[in-house]
């Protein structure tokens, strides 16, 4: 998820009428920088030569560079702010990346599913790669067309022409920007399963990843539609599909103010991030799998012998990245048949574990350092056993000193609850259960295949529960005098109650526990009284093990006692409506995937009640986005 800024603005003659496009990208970027800040880079047209300068770190990096060495006054201009996927937070891979002897820049977000191919034919004919990045095959190959298969068109619209073809080619998620030496007046940009949006000024016209692009500018903004290539200059906006047939953008007016432009017109972060979930699951399923159904996780550079020939996994990780991996635990052990032990980091390595070259570490942190976990790893491979960082900030510490890594791709997560890491992060440690179990034989590669059609379906189901939310955000306000809530799971329900009460102590700082359904009756069933609130995680009635009849016997028995009881169940479940005092359903989905679906209610509920009381659900007292101590 990567911060995107196109400019073009009128120039009579020599003399620039309009804004300088340094100025217009670099306050775009300014306020685009919460979407990526591993790098950042410009490009600018100017005196019939393309001029960029670009700089590993955050934005300030690439202004000091910017004063140390001056772009030229331009009217034309790109930017972007990294989020690294492919490959690390370098200057190197820093875009723009350039193209066509320098005289083409392109910048991109997303993700390129066949840029291997792709890489190989460029290859073939000679082409020199200087970074690791997908973005930097996607403007070799623009380069190529444009100047190779169109003959270097100077006439408008070569580079248009060119972007068409391009994307005719391209897989995967993507919002690609150019500019071209030749056509100095031009920006043309395309997007797949990736935001654009164009804003039209007087005599300028501007593109963003969002329109906190150019707020500053313009509230004029006309949303593209999928598979759309736009062709901007200061007097024109010209919009076709990826075959050059004309089509229509969406015009609309913006009426965020410039901060909420930057939450998504959200509220808060917290509220845009539980939004961003159906993106967060989709971009970290992209371009791990190919048409087959066979996992290709190239960025997990571990022996597959060595991975044959592993006999328990461990799971390392804190708060909610260990619910994550409570939740893989059941999937990667039906899936793998390994033993698979999750481990609070801070516990591990005191407690004297058995560690040996035959273990696999699964480390999960969407900072990358929290220091209890690094230091978890650092023990574990003093013991000999491989490790693998399930990470969500690319370069980062622990996936730095770990043997492979699997990022995920929700993009930065800004608000200190973690949200969308949390779906991501479940969503790879499936992939790397299911890649186990390729590598191994333990499925085949039609249940593989299968299993990933139906993560794929993911997406789709969470956006249903977040266009239906209005309920739960109105149960979350009525009960914002709660003092106490409990949270009860059966399986992979269980991790999500305990997530579901993190979430409720962490944004409302009022008391709340998950349990283990089935542990209710141990003990804790002794905290029911009258007006109890008790959420409950009810696994689908589907199935032949569906443990979907003990859960609700546990209902019935807080019921018995008073509890005001409140049911996550799957749709068409209608068995649970006489024990509930609310039933919030969701979509139906394979037992194993349906924590991705039955937490969402549980975070949107905590919000809501966090919100009631008029707290900072972005920052709760007392926590840090990343625990850098032990
Ligand atoms: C999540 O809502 C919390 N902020 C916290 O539990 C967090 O998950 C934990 O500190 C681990 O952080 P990490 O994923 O960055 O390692």
């Amino acid at each position: 998820m990567c911060g995107i800024v196109g400019y073009v603005g009128h120039s009579a003659g020599r003399v620039n009428t309009g804004h300088n496009a340094l100025d217009v990208v670099l306050e775009g970027l300014r306020r685009l920088e919460y979407r990526g800040y591993d790098s950042a880079g410009i490009a600018v047209v100017a005196d019939g030569t393309i001029s960029s300068r670009k700089k590993s770190g955050k934005l300030n990096n690439l202004i000091a560079e910017l004063e140390a060495s001056p772009l030229p006054e331009s009217v034309t201009g790109i930017g972007h702010t990294r989020w690294a996927t492919h490959g690390g937070p370098t200057d190197q891979n820093a875009h723009p990346h350039l193209a066509d002897d320098g005289k083409l820049a392109l910048i991109h977000n997303g993700i390129i599913e066949n840029f291997a191919e792709l890489k190989l034919d460029l290859l073939g004919k000679g082409v020199e790669f200087r970074s690791e990045t997908d973005t930097e095959v996607a403007a070799a190959l623009l380069g190529d067309i444009y100047r190779n298969q169109l003959h270097g068109d100077h006439s408008t619209g070569g580079l248009t022409k060119a972007m068409q073809l391009a994307c005719q080619r391209l897989e995967g998620a993507f919002t690609l920007l150019a500019v071209h030496a030749d056509q100095p007046d031009v920006v043309v940009a395309a997007r797949r399963n990736s935001p654009l949006v164009v804003g039209l000024g007087e005599g300028e016209n501007f593109l963003g990843s969002d329109v906190s692009g150019f707020i500053d500018y313009t509230r004029r903004a006309v949303e593209l539609g999928q598979d759309q290539i736009v062709t901007i200059t200061a007097d024109s906006v010209e919009i076709t599909d990826f075959y050059g047939a004309p089509a229509e953008g969406k015009e609309y007016k913006v009426d965020w103010d410039p901060a909420s432009a930057e939450k998504g017109g959200f509220p808060s972060f917290m509220e845009k991030e539980i939004h961003d979930q159906p993106d967060a699951v989709l971009q970290t399923l992209l371009g791990r799998s190919d048409i087959h159904g066979r996992l290709t996780l190239d960025e997990l550079r571990i022996d597959p012998e060595l991975l044959k020939s592993v006999d328990k996994i461990i799971v390392l990780a804190c708060g909610t990245s260990a619910y994550a991996g409570q939740v893989a635990k059941y999937a990667i052990e039906r899936w793998c048949r390994i033993p698979t032990e999750v481990e609070l980091s801070h516990e591990f390595r005191y407690r004297d574990p058995i560690v040996d070259e035959n273990t696999l570490i699964v480390s999960i942190s969407q900072s990358g350092e929290t220091m209890d976990t690094l230091m978890a790893v650092r023990y574990a491979k003093e013991q000999g056993a491989k490790t693998v960082s399930i990470c969500n900030t690319n370069g980062s510490t622990i996936p730095r000193e770990s043997d492979a890594v699997l990022y995920t791709h929700a993009g930065p997560e800004i608000a200190v609850a973690s949200t969308k890491a949390f779906l991501a992060q479940i969503t790879a440690a499936y992939l790397l259960g299911l890649y186990l179990a390729q590598l191994r034989g333990n499925k085949f590669q039609g249940e593989i295949k299968d299993i990933l059609a139906d993560l794929g379906k993911i997406p789709a189901k969470i956006q249903q529960i977040l266009d239906n939310e209005g309920q739960i955000k109105e149960l979350g306000a009525a009960m914002a005098d709660a003092k106490s809530v409990l949270f009860l799971g059966r399986h992979v329900g269980f991790p999500v109650a305990m997530e579901g009460a993190l979430k409720l102590k962490e944004l409302a700082y009022i008391h709340a526990e998950g349990f283990a359904a089935g542990e209710l009756k141990h003990g804790p069933i002794a905290l029911i009284e009258e007006g109890q609130p008790v959420f409950v995680v009810v696994p689908s009635p589907r199935g032949r093990d569906s443990l979907h009849a003990k859960v609700v016997s546990n209902i019935q028995e807080v019921r018995a006692r008073g509890a005001k009881t409140i049911v996550i169940a799957e749709e068409g479940d209608e068995a649970v409506q006489a024990y509930a005092e609310h039933v919030f359903y969701i979509p139906e989905t394979p037992t194993l995937l349906a924590p991705l679906l039955s937490t969402v209610p549980l975070q949107i509920f905590a919000l809501a009640l966090a919100s009631a009381k008029g707290y900072d659900v972005d920052q709760p007292r007392n926590l840090a986005k990343s625990v850098t101590v032990e």
